[in-house]
């Protein structure tokens, strides 16, 4: 028999499907499975039945209670996935971002002991209570912007304890919010105050020490490495990463973010999950990315909130085949916005994507960047019912009206978790 339909979302003005290939490469980026008034049977926790409302609402049978909604006028897509972000830590720096309009660089301001490290101080100094009060609030607000499943990355930690405490964090959030949390241990993401002449000695208790720790307690998925100049070298980032991927993880990679240094050469070598930021990537870069399964996850509100003119060559990316995901970089030093649709504007102001490519790129292909792409991104029956549904009629509105959340209602599991 039919399974008993809980949640029917119908008269649904511009139904967004993603259904089509995984992941999307090239043109087929434009590809959106867009269905004008469609409707969406969830049964419990998944999709039961997506296609035209008229359709639909005929074949279904509804269980006693289901919730009925009608979204004409709206745009109906799958909850958008976030596949970079740094939501474990306390403390804002926004004196930074002013030293930065005053000309110093992100890295000036780096080297002289602000940057990564002076959130690193104030996250050793927290509480796994306070620490996960505050991380609480940038999870919620990214689901608050249509956001059901995130990747979330440890590195305000740089001790085994600390790091340990994070991603217990993020363990802690996964079971306790109605989103989804894919954890990476990224203690490779700056060299700590107490280590600065013994760099090598750090990258040592890396590998020996963080992460047999981190498996040991299966507390990340993925590992990841800032594998930049004046952070960790080509050489380095290979050897944690080989170490991690001995330990059961997939990788990760911090690749040519302010300098091209042969991150997304590595990344694709390695057989990287994906290599993120990539503004300065090499040619070569590029067709390595693009002959491989390694996404690359593009990160424009970063290069914006760095006031940097440098943006990764998404046009290129896009033409020859490369796997194009985007995401927030949610972090308190370079990108301190929870919005996803933010970035989508970004994307096709200082990126040239279109609003259809950049939708592929916060669903299928951000999945893919999560190890998820079988399952998540997509409107299809069987998978989970993660939905957002927008207060727009035209899905273009997306980049076009910015600035604002324009999320009216998130479906996590086949539940309502936010309305506004
Ligand atoms: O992705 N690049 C390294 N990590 C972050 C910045 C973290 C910070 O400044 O706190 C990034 O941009
Ligand atoms: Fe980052």
């Amino acid at each position: 028999m039919q399974k008993k339909t809980t949640m029917l979302i119908k008269n649904i003005g511009q139904l967004v499907t993603m259904q089509g290939s995984v992941p999307r490469r090239g043109r087929f980026m434009n590809e959106i499975g867009l269905i004008t008034n469609g409707a969406v049977a969830v049964a419990g926790d998944e999709i039961l039945a997506v296609g035209k409302s008229d359709d639909i609402v005929g074949r279904v049978e509804l269980a006693e209670n289901c919730d009925v909604i009608s979204a004409e006028n709206h745009v109906v897509t799958p909850g958008f996935i976030d596949p970079h972000t740094h939501p474990v830590f306390v403390g804002t720096r926004e004196a930074e971002f002013e030293m930065r309009l005053a000309g110093k660089s992100y890295m000036e301001i780096a080297q002289a002991g602000g940057g990564i490290r002076s959130t690193v101080r104030q996250v050793r100094e927290a509480t796994g209570e306070e620490l996960y009060a505050t991380s609480r609030k940038t999870v919620a607000a990214l689901l608050a912007h249509g956001v059901t499943s995130i990747e979330a990355k440890s590195g305000y930690g740089l001790s085994t304890e600390a790091e340990l405490k994070s991603l217990e964090v993020i363990r802690r959030l996964n079971e306790l919010e109605p989103v989804d949390l894919y954890p990476t241990f990224l203690g490779a993401h700056e060299v700590p105050d107490e280590y600065r002449d013994h760099h090598k000695e750090y990258v040592e208790l890396v590998i020996n020490e963080m992460i047999p720790a981190v498996a040991a307690k299966k507390l990340a998925l993925f590992c990841d490495v800032f594998c930049e100049d004046g952070v960790f070298t080509v050489e380095e980032s290979r050897a944690i990463l080989t170490a991690a991927r001995k330990a059961g993880m997939q990788l990760k990679l911090h690749a040519d973010e302010l300098k091209s240094t042969g991150g997304a050469e590595l990344a694709a070598e390695m057989g990287a999950i994906s290599a993120d930021h990539l503004m300065f990537i090499s040619d070569k870069g590029i067709e390595m990315l693009a002959a491989s399964q390694t996404a690359a996850v593009l990160l424009p509100g970063t290069s914006f909130a760095l006031g940097l003119d440098k943006t990764a060559p998404a046009r290129t990316m896009i033409e020859k085949g490369v796997i194009v995901a985007l995401a927030t970089d949610c972090n308190p030093g370079s990108s301190m916005t929870e919005s996803l649709a933010m970035i989508i504007t970004l994307a096709a102001l200082k990126l040239k994507m279109t609003a259809a490519e950049a939708l592929s790129a916060v669903t299928v292909n951000a999945a893919c960047a999560i190890g998820q792409g079988e399952r998540l991104g997509r409107l299809e029956s069987g998978l989970p019912a993660d939905i957002a549904i927008w207060d727009m009629r035209d899905y273009r509105e997306l980049p076009y009206h910015y600035g604002v959340n324009l999320v009216e209602t998130v479906i996590k599991n086949g539940k309502v978790v936010v309305t506004r």
